[in-house]
């Protein structure tokens, strides 16, 4: 069992006390296996949103690493996560990407399962099985466990892994500020249109340390920010507050989630948000008031890109988006994105958000470009021979992060970095990093709550 100061996964690897990562971890197949094993069939996952099924019989193929999964809501209305394989010779059974059926019919030799995974017909039951096939045993494969949360549907391939709302700790304010409505009502989101699915030539974890805090690489989105594609034409956002709010890091070492976050001093009127029409402006107004009724003293805090460990990473404002970094081997990402808009919005602020989502997120979006053109060529230039020899590196902010952090009154869960006058850190991607090397190195749930009870900052940093 690793103690507090000696969880380090293959030294040399992860070095978070000098602050270096080996290439490796980026560039190597193996090492890609094995994060299938020990993370992506362990962790938590993001599969979808209920409002993607709706009704009985509704589904929705998604991913769970690199497995194919039906997220489905049965004809009594309970919401399944099934693999995507058929039990008989593992057919994909399901090859749309959405619909709505009362079976799932396999196209291979014709097994077919209801939307609650029982297998319900099987060809020549009688003659070719002499009805001796126990079908009661042959249902879909369902997943551990599966969590609804505010719209989202969440699972876990791991029977022994914690619930989720112990995997999330109190990360699940932070996760909040994308969930909730704009106006700070409970869920009250839904997917805008479909998902969108394209893939990169890098490795999971680059966008995953993007997401998790990149604060450094502004200066990648200088010609995003001169075209002017915000809301009211100018910069990347509407988002005034952020020039009177700190600018804060948080982290939660104990489980690997991570996000930016702003908060106004107390008092301060949030300024409206969206300049567009008077439609537009006016809903935004209206719901930042509300949201302030709701969520008193909280609401000065506003989300900025997080990442719930391992790969699904939060845009909770400007745009709104949830991203899962799907892998597809070492030197491959498939990233899915579902873009959130208010349910009960108007038409004119939802068709409003569609063409600004798309002009900044997305394979076409503007600032997502930019993204995937570092990940992208980074990772080429990774892999050779020379390259992979020299590791990266991630000494911001080493020994500067808070515990107990307070501002103005308003007391703030989680380990955190103060941007307002550092100006970045690197704080948030040595929590992805840390959570990685104990997911790869411990061979239990227990071992992971270990290093919960043990991970002081100093002593996480110690020896990863
Ligand atoms: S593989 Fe599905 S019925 Fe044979
Ligand atoms: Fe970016």
């Amino acid at each position: 069992m690793p103690t507090a100061d000696s969880h380090g996964y293959r030294p040399g690897l992860v070095d978070l006390k000098a602050g270096q990562i080996s290439r490796e971890i980026f560039v190597n197949e193996a090492i890609y296996q094995e994060e299938l094993e020990r993370i992506f069939a362990r962790a938590w996952l993001f599969v979808g949103h209920e409002s993607q099924i709706p009704n009985p019989g509704d589904f929705a193929v998604s991913g769970m690493g690199e497995e194919s999964v039906i997220l489905c809501r049965d004809r009594a209305g309970e919401v399944h996560v099934f693999l995507n394989s058929c039990r008989h010779r593992g057919m994909k059974v399901c090859r749309y990407d959405e619909g709505n059926t009362a079976v799932f019919t396999c196209p291979y030799h014709g097994w077919s399962y209801g939307t609650d995974g029982r297998l319900v017909g099987v060809p020549f039951f009688r003659e070719a099985y002499r009805s001796a096939l126990d079908r009661s045993q042959w249902g879909l494969v369902e997943v551990a466990q599966l969590a609804r949360y505010k719209g989202t549907v969440w699972a876990t391939w791991d029977p022994a892994a914690p619930s989720f709302f112990d995997y999330l700790g109190d990360f699940r304010r932070y996760l909040d500020l994308s969930l909730d409505g704009w106006d700070g009502s409970e869920g009250g989101s839904e997917v805008l249109g479909g998902v969108q699915k394209w893939l990169i030539p890098c490795n999971w974890k680059f966008p995953a340390e993007n997401f998790s805090g990149d604060s450094y690489h502004n200066i990648s989105h200088r010609s995003v920010d001169l075209v002017g594609i915000g809301p009211s034409g100018s910069g990347r956002r509407d988002m005034r507050e952020r020039q009177m709010a700190r600018r804060l890091q948080i982290c939660f070492p104990e489980h690997g989630h991570q996000t930016g976050v702003y908060v106004l001093p107390k008092g301060e009127p949030t300024p409206p948000a969206y300049q567009h029409s008077s439609v537009v402006a006016e809903y935004f107004a209206h719901c930042e008031a509300e949201r302030r009724r709701r969520h008193g003293d909280w609401a000065r805090v506003t989300g900025s890109p997080g990442e719930v460990f391992p790969n699904t990473a939060l845009h909770p404002r400007q745009p709104r988006t949830i991203a899962v970094w799907q892998p597809r081997g070492a030197y491959r990402t498939e990233v899915w994105r579902w873009y959130l808009v208010d349910a009960a919005a108007p038409p004119e602020v939802k068709a409003f958000l569609r063409d600004y989502y798309i002009r900044y997120s997305g394979p076409a979006g503007l600032t997502e470009q930019d993204d995937m053109e570092n990940w992208n060529y980074a990772h080429a230039a990774s892999r050779g021979t020379i390259a992979r020899r020299h590791p990266y590196s991630y000494e911001q902010g080493i020994g500067h992060e808070i515990e107990e952090y307070e501002w103005d009154g308003l007391r703030l869960p989680g380990w955190v970095m103060d941007l307002t006058e550092a100006k970045s850190s690197e704080h948030n991607l040595r929590n992805l990093y840390r959570r990685w090397a104990q997911f790869m190195e411990a061979e239990s749930w227990a071992e992971l709550a270990t290093w919960r009870k043990s991970a002081a900052p100093q002593a996480a940093d110690g020896g990863c």
